[in-house]
């Protein structure tokens, strides 16, 4: 099966020497060259685009860079945001809203976040079949987080639109990391972001409550650059939604395979977690982080120069058998530990209990409301696929849901 609860497939027989992050063969079913990955050149030099990176597949190695923020910077674009920093930067940005993402501030969430998925749940069992990924999951995650963060309604779509063009917002961070000339493309999608961000934090000006209205409270007190709330206000909305909606995405796919699972869902308030915790490990939201190096280091025995970009394989390195036997099995009843789907270190998910109790939420809703999910045969799953820097998911799944007893 497609990277999900099954073994590696086919494509396996494509060695590491082939392994591009931004082909969309290796992107449609990437774990199929994990296995190699990981046991022939668990540091491997590959191209992005024209750019050589270096990509680290080991469970041991993953981690030792992670909790290495001084040798493995985040730092890879001029401008520093949240996710693209390092200290003492990066405790000034993230100290500005942590306490909205505690367990506490989160937990005041469940009567609206249970309201909604409930609602959205009732509608696509009573339709009989949806797109899981833009029926429900996004549903959901998109008016969480924009009502957090206080966005206005009539911004709310078109932010969402915006995230299509994250590849290109990347590229075009990525060209002006390197000084060269951005596509006409990357250009565009990165005045769209300027432009559509700009809009938000004018209106939010105007409004009290919400995360923008702190952030753009903070510019005004000259704690944060226009450049800084730009990028924070895209991360908080595009981490807000994407992730979470692709691990809900990635949680039916299983439903949809062993459905013994909906039952136990339905069931077991105390399986919700362990299978939540599973779907993290097996089919991780973000496959890969990026880091520059700032000095001459060896991972591995492989020498790397100072300024090289390093990508660090969460999702191999989740799999990895030197931390679970049987990584690649799907089985949320074993005690499965060292799950990176969140990272580690200084730049651990801030919204990791957020995506959570989410999913949570919505795989409960789905249980209460359907007896069964299956994939829809008349319309596949389509995966991300696109740029190097895409999440893991599905853009569409489609399934027919049959509705629960009484
Ligand atoms: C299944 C859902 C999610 C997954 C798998 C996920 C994964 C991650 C990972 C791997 C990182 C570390 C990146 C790095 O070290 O470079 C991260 C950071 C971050 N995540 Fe999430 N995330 C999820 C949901 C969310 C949600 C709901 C939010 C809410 C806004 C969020 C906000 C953030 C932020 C702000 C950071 C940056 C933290 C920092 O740099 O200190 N994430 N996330």
């Amino acid at each position: 099966m497609c990277g999900g609860t099954g073994k590696a497939g086919g494509a396996a027989s494509v060695g590491p020497g082939h392994f591009r992050l931004d082909d969309p063969v290796i992107q449609a079913d990437p774990y199929a060259f994990y296995p190699r990955l990981r046991s022939e050149q668990p540091v491997l030099r590959t191209m992005v685009g024209d750019e050589p990176w270096w990509v680290v597949s080991r469970h041991e190695d993953v981690v030792k860079a992670l909790m290495d923020p001084a040798t493995f910077s985040s730092r890879i674009f001029p401008d520093p945001n949240l996710l693209f920093s390092d200290p003492p930067d990066h405790e000034r940005l993230r100290k500005m809203v942590a306490p909205w993402f505690s367990r506490r501030a989160v937990d005041q969430l469940t009567g609206p976040i249970t309201e909604h998925a409930d609602i959205l749940a009732q509608q696509i069992v009573a339709r009989g079949q949806c797109d899981i990924v833009e029926d429900f999951a996004a549903k959901l995650t998109v008016t969480m987080i924009s009502g957090m963060l206080g966005v206005a309604p009539g911004d709310v779509e078109d932010l969402r639109q915006l995230q299509g063009f994250l590849t290109e917002w990347f590229e075009m961070l990525l060209a002006v990391r390197r000084g060269v000339e951005p596509s006409p493309r990357a250009r565009a999608a990165g005045e769209r972001f300027d432009g559509l961000i700009g809009r938000v934090i004018d209106e939010a000006s105007f409004r009290e409550g919400g995360l923008v209205a702190k952030l753009v409270g903070h510019l005004n007190a000259g704690e944060l650059t226009r450049a800084e709330c730009v990028s924070y206000i895209n991360i908080l909305f595009g981490a807000g939604h994407s992730t979470t909606t692709d691990l809900i995405g990635n949680a039916v796919y299983i439903l949809a395979h062993s459905p013994e699972y909906l039952g136990r869902i339905s069931s077991d308030a105390e399986f919700v977690p362990l299978f939540i915790e599973e779907v993290l490990r097996t089919r991780p939201s973000f496959h890969r982080i990026s880091r520059v190096t700032t000095r001459d280091v060896d991972i591995a025995g492989q020498p790397i120069p100072a300024g090289s970009m390093v990508r660090l394989l969460l999702a191999a390195a989740n799999r990895d058998p030197a931390v679970h036997d049987d990584g690649e099995t799907f089985d949320p009843d074993l005690p499965r530990r060292a799950n990176l789907a969140f990272g580690r270190g200084i730049h651990t998910c801030l919204g990791s209990w957020l995506a959570r109790l989410e999913t949570m939420i919505a795989l409960r809703a789905l249980a209460s409301h359907a007896s069964g999910i299956e994939l829809d045969s008349l319309h596949g799953p389509v995966s991300q696929t696109g740029g190097a820097f895409n999440n893991f998911g599905f853009r569409h799944l489609h399934v027919r849901l049959s509705p629960a007893a009484g």
